[in-house]
């Protein structure tokens, strides 16, 4: 019984076993547009270069119309015997057209067809995801613009360190977005190129055009090595590292909305849409979403081990190891996406409670910098500065109160340099207004960061 391209050679049927194992059809056939995409440039450039003719062509473009209307509507058969998606739809287009079905295939191999398959469906993607970025990062700018005036204890070691605008903190994470997204634009450029045309591994005696081909895919160029073109994964592994890294930016924001919504912070509220209860404890409200994307970023990082453990020491050119890359990288794709979306949309529904954010400023003396700064302004050098100030702080945290809160007369016992001016300084908003330098947290400066990432965004 005849059921595989192949098997003229065979003696016996494949094990189930064996069918099962190597069949990449239920995941791969996620592909199929590209794959038609691929096979319909293809057939347009055989028939362009005379190797194959007009009416081959006309009927191939007849039966890969039918056949998408076919996969659309959900009526399209697969079939695990037919392996993989490329089998499966070569097979459909020769029952509909016939032999020009059959010649479909010159001068093409699956090897070089399933690389080009998975570079155009990943292109796609990304352009999906950078359009995803930009939603994300206004929908930041939004909030950051709302709150450009909040105040909350910025920290190092997570020990309150200096008082910093909201607005700003929000800012950062605009930064490393902007940063992804740009990671992902260039990684789009090695993943944009053409390898059909290099056919099994060592290209093909047919006259091809592979510019062509390229130019009519919208790809950048062509693969210029048929070994290096039918056998790298690299553009899967350097997307899923910038998709990686962009997980973990996404974990840290995850993180701090975390320890933010906890009631031991109590600085945002998330909007019940995107929360859970507890099916025991009746009061609970718990932030799912970012607790999840946090998690989530373990599986993206682990799809990068995978993938880039799957080609370590692979010998040229393709590899059945190859197939072994669809999973971990429509995974990732899923999982980005899907990220940035809810991220997206969860972002506008975060209440930023001020009040609180300003208490836990005021108690972990925030300002001492400040006063440090004021009395070098004064004329003490820095180092006696800080020294000074330790002394306060110390005695306000006996007296249980903030560094504002003491009286003049105390802090002219620390230093005589300390005039009535010293309150405007350790005030938290003294404090943000000061650092109105480029990239500081003074309310100027973030109001102009979040117009020139609008301009960038618009642009
Ligand atoms: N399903 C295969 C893959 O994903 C397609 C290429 C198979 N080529 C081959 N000669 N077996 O890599």
């Amino acid at each position: 019984k005849k059921s595989q391209a192949w098997s003229a050679l065979f003696s016996e049927p494949m094990s189930e076993l064996v069918k099962r194992y190597t069949a990449s059809v239920n995941f791969d056939r996620r592909l199929w547009r590209a794959d038609i995409q691929g096979s319909l440039a293809h057939a347009e450039m055989l028939a362009a270069q005379g190797v194959i003719s007009a009416d081959d062509h006309a009927a191939i473009q007849r039966g890969m119309a039918q056949i998408t209307q076919e996969i659309e509507s959900g009526q399209f058969e697969w079939k695990l015997e037919l392996e993989d998606v490329h089998l499966n739809i070569e097979a459909r287009l020769t029952q509909l057209v016939g032999d020009a079905g059959k010649r479909l295939h010159t001068g093409r191999s699956r090897n070089d067809q399933v690389a080009t398959d998975v570079r155009l469906w990943l292109r796609d993607e990304i352009d999906v995801i950078a359009g995803l970025y930009t939603e994300l990062q206004q929908a930041l700018l939004d909030l950051a613009e709302k709150n450009v005036d909040a105040i909350l204890p910025g920290f190092t070691h997570l020990q309150v360190a200096q008082p910093v605008s909201f607005g700003h903190h929000m800012l950062a994470y605009v930064e490393m977005f902007a940063r992804d997204a740009e990671r992902l634009a260039d990684v789009r450029r090695r993943v944009n190129r053409l390898p059909l045309g290099a056919a099994a591994l060592a290209g093909t005696s047919y006259p091809l055009d592979r510019e062509r081909v390229a130019r009519t895919l919208g790809m950048e160029g062509v693969c210029q090595n048929s070994l290096d073109a039918v056998s790298d994964r690299d553009f899967a592994i350097e997307f899923t590292a910038a998709a990686s890294l962009a997980m973990v930016h996404v974990s840290r924001l995850s993180e701090e909305l975390v320890l933010w919504m906890s009631q031991s912070f109590g600085f945002i509220d998330i909007a019940d849409r995107f929360c859970t209860g507890s099916s025991i404890m009746p009061q609970k409200k718990n932030p799912d979403v970012p607790e999840l994307a946090r998690g989530k970023t373990g599986r993206v990082v682990g799809h990068l081990m995978g993938l880039i453990t799957l080609m370590k020491g692979q010998p040229l050119a393709y590899n059945k190891d190859n197939q072994e890359d669809k999973e971990p990288l429509f995974d990732t794709v899923d999982t980005l996406k899907d990220t940035l979306r809810i991220f997206a949309e969860m972002v506008g529904g975060i209440t930023v409670k001020r009040e609180a954010m300003e208490r836990a400023a005021l108690r972990g003396y925030a300002t001492a910098t400040d006063l440090a700064d004021y009395l070098v302004k004064k004329g003490l050098p820095f180092r006696d500065a800080h020294e000074v100030v330790a002394h306060a702080v110390k005695t306000a945290i006996q007296q249980g109160v903030d560094l504002s809160e003491l009286p003049l007369a105390t802090l002219q016992g620390f230093s005589p340099l300390v005039g009535e001016d010293v309150y405007e300084v350790l005030s938290l908003r003294g404090s943000l207004n000061a650092r109105n330098i480029l990239g500081g947290t003074a309310p100027e400066q973030v109001r102009a960061q979040i117009a020139r990432h609008r301009a960038r965004l618009a642009g």
